[in-house]
């Protein structure tokens, strides 16, 4: 395993308060998300899924759902949460910075809690490129992403912040922005973290 995969995997090793984004229900975002639209997402693909809730969610509301993450210990648990739940969710460990996990144009839809702003700044046109191959014409992304607007005490807690300014020219060039707004990630132990919705459109 490379360092990375070796990083994040330790942390679903370790459990508990070492995942501090892992909720246990689904993002209120997507939720949203899916209540709007017209017509659920047929073929959704999950980067970063962790241990699995929002995927299986989407594959309850009747979504085909693909969903990745760099760990295997994670994609371990989402398949025996799957499992439990009796859905049926397409699990993959992948590497985003290596391959991009799905056929070109093969999907409608892409979710991404809190995956996107754990890129490395040279990644990130790599991760945006890998998002737009793999969605299909006019497909839509939603992004959740930490925001640099909130002054912490202390830097080294909480998620990734990025300014507005990273977050949209990083997609810009592929993506239309359909909305940019501000949510929160709720954590387990209390912590309220200011937050990015951003939908993004594929040009
Ligand atoms: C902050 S966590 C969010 C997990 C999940 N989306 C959630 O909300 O519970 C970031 C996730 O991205 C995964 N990840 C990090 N780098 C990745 C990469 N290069 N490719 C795929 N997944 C990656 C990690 O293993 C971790 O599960």
């Amino acid at each position: 395993m490379d360092p990375t995969t070796i990083e994040w995997d330790e942390r679903y090793k370790e459990g508990g308060e070492a995942l501090p984004w892992d909720t246990g229900t689904p993002a209120p975002e997507l939720t949203a998300y899916f209540s709007r639209v017209k017509e659920v997402p047929k073929r959704v693909l999950e980067l970063g899924c962790g241990t699995g809730t929002n995927a299986i969610w989407m594959v309850q509301q009747g979504s085909h759902v693909v969903a990745t993450d760099i760990s295997p210990t994670a994609i371990e648990w989402a398949i025996n949460k799957a499992k439990s739940a009796g859905v049926n969710v397409e699990f993959k460990v992948s590497d985003i910075c290596n391959e991009n996990p799905v056929e070109p144009k093969s999907v409608d839809f892409i979710f991404d809690r809190g995956v996107f702003h754990v890129m490395a700044k040279d990644k990130r046109e790599q991760f945006v490129q890998a998002v737009h191959d793999s969605l299909s014409d006019g497909g839509m992304w939603l992004c959740l992403a930490g925001s640099a607007d909130q002054k912490r005490e202390n830097e080294d807690h909480g998620p990734p912040q990025l300014t507005a300014t990273e977050l949209i020219s990083s997609v810009e060039k592929l993506f239309e922005v359909h909305k940019l707004a501000k949510t929160s990630f709720l954590t387990p132990d209390g912590h309220n973290y200011v937050a990015w919705k951003a939908i993004f459109k594929k040009r």
